[in-house]
């Protein structure tokens, strides 16, 4: 089914000027950007977004990590788009991320240096991880005025 999927293209990448080659791998994939902003998070909000993690021993520098500075937020819609986001991405560990995901080919930061440095894993990207918390992080970043629908645009141009 089409789906929509919220990403981030957290500080590292902002930092690191990789937006627009991250961007582009979405959109060569025939997934549609539905709304998109750039955001410096604060502590409040990243409290929000990362709700489920808050209590994990890794939140504090996960936190430190997000409110480095702006992060490029974007409402991505496609065929099971919350799946196929998480596979273009990688896993968490870009040292352990196939070449050919995003984690994999922009990054390579380990677990065992992040811990050593007490610092968050530098992964370059934030994407939902299953349906039920793509509702609930879109509504978190975007208002509905701030989301346009491609429904016909991809029936014409990309199914
Ligand atoms: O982002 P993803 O869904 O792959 O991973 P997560 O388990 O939801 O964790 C959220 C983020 O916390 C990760 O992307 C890392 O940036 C950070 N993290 C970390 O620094 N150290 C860990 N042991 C686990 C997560
Ligand atoms: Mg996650």
């Amino acid at each position: 089914m089409i789906e929509r999927t919220l990403v981030l293209i957290k500080p590292d990448g902002v930092e690191r000027a990789l937006i627009g080659q991250i961007i582009t791998r979405f959109e060569n994939a025939g997934l549609k950007i539905v709304g998109m902003k750039m955001k410096w998070v604060d502590k409040e909000f990243s409290r929000k977004h990362y709700a489920a993690h808050v209590d994990k021993p890794f939140y504090k520098s996960l936190e430190a990590f997000i409110i480095s500075g702006p992060v490029v937020a974007m409402v991505l819609e496609g065929i099971d788009a919350v799946e196929i986001v998480r596979k273009m991405v990688g896993p968490t560990e870009p040292k352990a991320a196939q070449p050919g995901t995003i984690r994999g080919d922009y990054a390579h930061h380990s677990y065992g240096y992040a811990d050593k440095k007490g610092i968050a894993i530098k992964n370059l990207i934030h994407a939902t991880g299953t349906k039920e918390e793509a509702k609930q992080e879109i509504a978190l970043w975007f208002s509905k005025e701030e989301l346009h629908s491609y429904a016909t645009v991809h029936e014409k141009h990309t199914l």
